[in-house]
């Protein structure tokens, strides 16, 4: 059972945002709202405004924003329901029994891909049971028969067709499939299997959705692995594989392993070291990292000794120090990943290495010491700055002042020397935002999209016009496109719409709260709000319909090559009606 929304609204009501927040923070009074130093970056003039008129906080420095219940999730790194059980108790709002998360609510497009992954997966499962030579690989890789079934692993068998044609008979058409990331167009108009002659391993997410797949070769050709690309469901830089799985292990044993490859999952999960999570060979986001932080504060980074060398990849380390996240490096031996280690050795070896991990300052002193000389002013020049911006990140005062000194010892410096060069470092932080940034070029549909957003969010009338002129599909902003969508529902149920109680009915939850608090009262000031609705709605389409002509023109290319006359012929059609419709 899910939580009903009215006792959601109850709590809400009950939990006044100012009192709440400022349970945790100062907060002092600057005319109708109060200000803050942010308490999720760090700064030294407060941006962090809480508006108890709107019940939302947002910050102008990095971005956070949200309702009273995001701001708790965010600073005691709770889920939804459990901060809705605390607030409950503190408010004196009784919940019914046997509560759990809110049913999801995906638009039908994602679940419609999510069903097609779904069977591709059983498609893959299927040819993985009557292909001995990949099943012989995966034995050889020490993968037993369990494991395969309880990791969904699969093969796309060798051929260019073999999905498709599997679709074709479900009557699934290939533009789909293609914007499933599980077909790829060529140059003739048609279209062929992007996974071939690989052992497939299916992504899963948090709910136990398919969002995506890997495909790795039985052999030794290139590449080694290919992966889905980006897609409507699936974003790589916000997931992690096997979180699914190790979620609950992670919890109870307080921290969690980061390896990197499928296999370095895999192996360790099949030995009984559960609480761990694989990047995909890819750089941590902060996304990924606060994904992590719902499960624990403390992370071991598993590491291949000669890329841990990197001055790059413990570089990409300190973002989990900007996280408060407590940070180890175990290291293997060199050429070795956990799936390799745990085959040679065992898992308890493995285990063994595991608790000689060091923590993330010492190993990097260990490392940059190495790399320099430690006794020449130029090296300990070098050292010092390699450890400071770690060090600058670091928000708990005595714990940077302790780093300092112990920085100063190991170089056999003055201490405020130190801490005079400390001062010098660059709080890049700041400037990293937690909105994901629109890649370039397309600054502009998400501000159309974000306009459009907090017009919705002014007047009712607005919402009608946009639900009466806009399809949802047409927003192709994913995080703008969940919020409008519910928006529109709650405005045809005739359900009070306001920025707070909204944040409350999204899936993602996190994502929406910044959202709506950046846009929360960005068209309050605006002179013509109906002209800015028409405006931006025009916008919108103009930009859609650009693309879905980009489209057709490489279609019409494509047919043309192939020969294909009357492909071209209808296709000229589609492009022309298109253009004498929306007169671009
Ligand atoms: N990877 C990838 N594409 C590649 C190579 C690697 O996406 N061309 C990702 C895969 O997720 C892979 C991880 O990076 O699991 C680690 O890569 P690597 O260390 O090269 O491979 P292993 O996992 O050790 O692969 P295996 O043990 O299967 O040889
Ligand atoms: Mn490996």
């Amino acid at each position: 059972m899910a939580i009903p929304e009215d006792v959601i609204d109850q709590i809400q009501d009950r939990a006044d945002i100012v009192e709440v927040i400022s349970r945790y923070i100062p907060l002092k009074k600057t005319g109708r709202s109060y200000k803050a130093l942010c308490p999720f970056h760090h700064e030294k003039t407060p941006s962090f405004v809480v508006s108890p008129d709107k019940k939302i906080f947002h910050c102008f420095g990095c971005g956070a924003g949200g309702n009273v219940f995001s701001f708790v999730i965010r600073h005691e790194n709770l889920e939804f329901p459990e901060v809705i059980e605390m607030l409950a108790k503190k408010t004196g709002v009784i919940l019914p029994r046997n509560i759990t998360r809110q049913k999801e609510d995906v638009s039908s497009f994602a679940s419609q891909l999510y069903k097609i992954n779904e069977l591709a997966c059983q498609f893959f499962q299927t040819c993985l049971a009557g292909d001995d030579t990949a099943r012989d690989y995966l034995n050889s890789r020490g993968i037993g028969d369990e494991t395969i079934k309880f990791f969904k692993i699969g093969y796309a068998p060798n051929a260019w067709e073999a999905l498709l044609s599997f679709f074709k008979k479900r009557g699934v058409q290939e533009a789909v499939l293609e914007k499933a990331g599980l077909a790829i167009a060529n140059d003739r108009g048609g279209y062929y299997d992007r996974f071939r002659h690989r052992v497939i391993f299916p992504i899963i997410d948090l709910k136990e959705r398919i969002v995506g797949f890997g495909g790795r070769v039985l052999d030794a050709s290139l590449p080694k692995y290919i992966n889905s690309p980006e897609t409507y469901i699936y974003s790589k830089g916000r997931n992690l594989y096997g979180l699914n799985f190790s979620k609950e292990d992670i919890k109870k044993r307080g921290y969690v392993l980061v390896v990197e490859g499928y296999l370095d999952f895999i192996i360790p999960y099949q030995a009984g070291i559960a609480n761990l999570i694989a990047t995909l060979g890819t750089a941590l986001t902060i996304d990924q990292v606060k994904l992590l932080k719902r499960f624990t504060n403390t992370v071991i980074m598993v590491y291949d000794p000669d890329e841990a060398g990197e001055a790059a990849s413990l570089r990409n380390l300190d973002i989990f120090i900007s996280e408060d996240v407590n940070v180890y490096v175990a290291e293997l031996p060199s050429g070795y990943d956990p799936d390799s280690y745990i085959r040679k050795f065992g898992a308890e070896e493995f285990t063994r290495v595991i608790k000689s991990s060091k923590n993330l300052f010492d190993y990097k002193l260990d490392k940059t010491a190495s790399r320099f000389d430690i006794k020449s002013a130029h090296g300990k020049a070098r050292i010092a700055a390699e450890m400071l911006p770690t060090i600058a990140r670091i928000s708990n005062a005595v714990l940077k002042s302790n780093l300092v000194k112990r920085l100063a010892e190991a170089l056999s410096v003055d201490e405020e020397a130190i801490r005079t060069e400390l001062k010098k470092v660059k709080p890049d932080y700041e400037a990293r935002h937690y909105i994901i940034e629109p890649q370039e070029g397309k600054k502009d549909f998400r501000s159309a999209e974000k306009m459009v957003l907090s017009l919705m969010l002014e007047e009712g009338r607005f919402v009608k016009m946009v639900g009466e002129n806009l399809s949802i599909d047409e927003f192709k902003d994913s995080a703008v496109r969940d919020i409008a969508k519910v928006i529109i529902e709650l405005y045809k149920e005739r359900k009070e719409i306001r920025p707070a109680k909204l944040i409350n009915h999204l899936e993602n939850k996190e994502e929406a709260a910044i959202l709506i608090s950046e846009v929360a009262g960005l068209a309050e000031t605006f002179q013509d709000k109906e002209k800015a609705v028409t405006d931006c709605i025009a916008r919108i389409k103009k930009d859609n319909i650009r693309d879905e002509l980009d489209r057709l023109q490489v279609a019409i290319k494509a047919a043309h090559n192939s020969k294909d006359e009357n492909k071209v012929k209808r296709l000229l059609v589609e492009y022309d009606s298109l253009v004498r419709n929306s007169k671009v």
